[in-house]
């Protein structure tokens, strides 16, 4: 059977991304009885990071430990990765070692050209383009506060990011509807968008797209790679804040959610992350479920 990977979340079906989230809420219930469970003894992770991260690293490593397994912390400073060794003859040698690969990296094409040479699955843990672990511990905290996502209205305040994207396959996936308010010029791909159909709308105002939904969303103005950027930014995204006001404008039982790192006084008001809708830190620590689920299902093939 051709090894599976999980790039973005159209790698999956709608079925098993609901069985993945189902899986993922006994296991963190199973781990916080105090169950042990080796699932993923003696198998290995590597873990290749090019950008910063907390909640990925913490949560991949701690994952596959709880599982029986290990994992290995891979930066291109301390491989021939950032000494220009091909993507392809390293995935080929490290794919022959490991269970699993998850990379982190900027353009989205180089985990591409990772899997198709790699033997073992690998795991998009942040590009460019798409975040599709996140979406995972997004869908699952939304679906244990509110139950099925389908047919909902979910908001996005921001800019047209990675984070953005995979809101968008997300929208397919699970069958909600998009609103997308982003300032002009910080628009998602309009491929993506063409794909994604009537679900998912683009307005600019956040006071219109935020009426009556059911879960707020944003992200940082400036991404990783775009630092040079930040002061453009904050005066282009000025208006694109969630704070209680906005959050006013929602569904009376509408949920909040920030990926993290947050940045307060930009894309959230200081209060928003203990604000009484907010779910954040559910959110961060579902990160560590959800993907328990996804590498059970990746290297065993199993959803339950
Ligand atoms: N949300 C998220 O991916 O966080 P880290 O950058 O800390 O991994
Ligand atoms: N859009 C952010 C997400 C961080 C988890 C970034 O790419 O930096």
């Amino acid at each position: 059977m051709a090894v599976r990977h999980f790039l973005t979340l159209n790698d999956m079906t709608p079925d098993e991304l609901n069985q993945l989230l189902a899986h993922a809420s006994s296991l963190k219930q199973e781990w916080r009885a105090g169950k042990l469970r080796d699932s993923l003894k003696n198998r290995v992770l590597a873990m290749i990071f090019e950008k910063s991260s907390t909640r990925t690293r913490v949560s991949f490593e701690a994952g596959m430990a709880q599982l029986g397994g290990s994992a290995m912390f891979l930066s291109p400073r301390d491989t021939q990765l950032g000494r220009g060794e091909p993507i392809e003859d390293s995935a080929i040698v490290i794919s022959s070692m490991v269970d699993a690969v998850m990379i982190r990296t900027f353009a989205h094409n180089k985990v591409t050209s990772f899997a198709d040479a790699s033997k073992a699955p690998v795991i998009n843990a942040l590009t460019d383009d798409f975040h599709p672990c996140q979406l995972l511990a997004d869908m699952q905290t939304y679906r244990e506060h509110r139950g099925s996502i389908q047919g909902a209205t979910v908001t996005w305040v921001g800019d047209g990011n990675n984070m953005c994207n995979s809101y968008i396959n997300a929208a397919m996936q699970f069958d909600f509807n998009l609103r997308i308010a982003c300032p002009a010029g910080y628009e998602p791909a309009k491929a993506l968008l063409d794909k994604a159909g009537n679900r998912v709308t683009v307005i600019a105002d956040p006071d219109e797209a935020a009426r009556g939904a059911n879960l707020l969303v944003t992200d940082v103005w400036a991404s990783m790679g775009q630092e040079e950027e930040q002061q453009t930014r904050e005066s282009d995204f000025k208006d694109y804040q969630i704070n209680p006001k906005l959050m006013q404008l929602a569904d009376k039982d509408a949920l909040f959610m920030h990926c993290l790192p947050a940045h307060r006084g930009e894309e959230i008001s200081a209060d928003m992350l203990e604000h009484s809708s907010s779910v954040v830190w559910d959110e961060a620590e579902n990160r560590l479920h959800a993907q328990k689920a996804l590498l059970e299902f990746l290297i065993l093939g199993q959803l339950d």
